[in-house]
């Protein structure tokens, strides 16, 4: 008996020490190596879709064993034997070298964990941030949760440049009110269109600019003033607009379906539409970084990735159902967008433009990055909660219990 034990650890020894003695692989060699797998567990070692598993990050002890089991037989499967056989030990070796050096992006491990409800605090609000409630009619600021009353249907809402002035349209009774923030007071209640929807300050903080959707133009308030100075006749059903950096286009979504129109802001008039063909109602947008390609997210459950220049459609993502809005981060490296019917935010990795859904719960509609990149704010309309996510590891890392409907998200520094 304890012979036969002997001789089978024995055994087992031997039969394994060929994989140790090569444990130690050639990150180089296997990155010569890693294409053959790529099409399967992806250029980077994430799985290409969920049948795939991923490598990027894994002990290279483990993944040597795997391949040779493979290899064998041990392991029974198919396709990897068939790709593990035309594999030398020190193939193996460098494979899992090479696959255990990757970054375990983010992206693939996306949360579903359900964060405690929690008080925010100064580190997750870096700035101060103003979220409108639509169904209260308020405006709740982020992290002290001072509650300023508004008005009927407080909607989307804009902060200036400067963080000084506050703008939140009110679709149901055809105005703009504007809150001073130091004190929450309102300084003026501006009509404008018919049922104004997205709001946004030009990048010079002198002038606000409403999307009419009913009246398909826009109104542009004077900041000092406080009075519209003038209207933009565009297309059916403008929701919203994002200004360039330089101030001197605005995008706006045409709902109504003719796409995406652009006005020059010096003129004030609408120079071109340019139609995005494969997505239903241009609902939300931001840009790039280099503000080449317009994210366009749509009423249903698509976003476009624009060239803006050529006015290619490089690609129709599906996302979440329903609207939402869509925000990229200011570093450029995310585009993240809401789902009103559904209960998920999706992120959209705007290189590759690989997608990750994040459960945060029912009714997503606002979202935004904060100025830094590191967190992400999303409003669930339907369980009125704010939550955190935090953008390095895509976990959502706290809820906020809000007022009614939490629609959308404003903070100086990501217009
Ligand atoms: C045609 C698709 C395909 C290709 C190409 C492919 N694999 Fe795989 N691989 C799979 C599948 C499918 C599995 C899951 C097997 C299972 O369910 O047991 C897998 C599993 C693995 C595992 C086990 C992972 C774990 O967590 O247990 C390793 C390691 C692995 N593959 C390495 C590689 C390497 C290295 C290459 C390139 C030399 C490669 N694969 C090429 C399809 C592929």
């Amino acid at each position: 008996m304890r012979k036969s034990l002997s001789s089978s650890t024995l055994l087992l020894l031997l039969s394994v020490s060929p994989g140790f003695a090569a444990v130690s692989g050639d990150i180089a060699a296997g990155k010569v190596k890693a294409p053959m797998c790529a099409g399967c567990h992806g250029a980077k070692g994430i799985g290409v879709s969920a049948e795939f598993p991923n490598l990027a990050g894994q002990k290279a002890g483990y993944l040597s064993k795997q391949l040779r089991a493979f290899r064998d037989g041990s392991r029974v499967e198919p396709t990897m034997k068939a790709m593990a056989s035309t594999l030398s030990d020190a193939d193996i070796a460098n494979l899992a070298a090479y696959f255990s050096s990757l970054e375990r992006s983010p992206m693939a491990v996306a949360g579903t964990a359900p964060a405690v409800t929690g008080q925010p605090t100064a580190k997750e609000f870096p700035q101060t941030t103003f979220i409108t409630m639509k169904k209260s009619g308020t405006v709740e600021t982020f992290p002290d949760e001072i509650v300023w009353p508004g008005g009927a249907n407080m909607l989307y809402d804009a902060v200036t440049p400067d963080g000084s002035r506050l703008l939140a349209t009110s679709p149901s009774s055809n105005t703009v009110t504007v809150f001073d923030t130091a004190s929450g007071g309102q300084l003026a209640v501006i009509p404008v269109g018919k049922a104004p929807k997205g709001v946004k300050v030009t990048p010079d903080g002198r002038f606000a600019w409403v999307s009419n959707q009913g009246s398909g133009d826009l109104s542009v308030i004077d900041l000092v003033s406080l009075k519209v100075i003038d209207t933009i006749r565009v297309e059916a059903g403008p929701h919203n607009a994002r200004f360039t950096r330089d101030g001197k286009l605005a995008y706006v979504t045409l709902q109504g379906g003719a796409g995406l129109a652009v006005v020059d802001t010096a003129t004030r008039k609408m120079i071109r539409v340019i139609p995005i063909p494969g997505i239903t109602g241009p609902h939300n947008l931001d840009l790039s970084q280099d503000e080449k390609t317009a994210f366009v997210r749509d009423f249903v459950h698509h976003v476009a990735v624009l060239d803006i220049a050529s006015g290619k459609v490089r690609k129709v993502i599906t996302v979440g159902n329903g609207h939402g809005g869509i925000d990229v981060f200011p570093d450029g490296r995310y585009a993240v967008t809401a789902a009103i019917g559904d209960d998920v935010v999706t992120v959209i990795d705007t290189q590759t433009l690989e997608t990750r859904d994040i459960k945060v719960g029912n009714g997503p509609h606002g979202v935004r990055a904060s100025r830094d990149g590191r967190w992400i704010y999303v409003t669930l309309t339907k369980d009125n909660q704010v939550v955190v996510i935090d953008a390095d590891t895509l976990q959502v890392v706290k809820r906020i219990e809000v007022g009614k409907f939490p629609f959308w998200v404003a903070l100086p520094g990501n217009p």
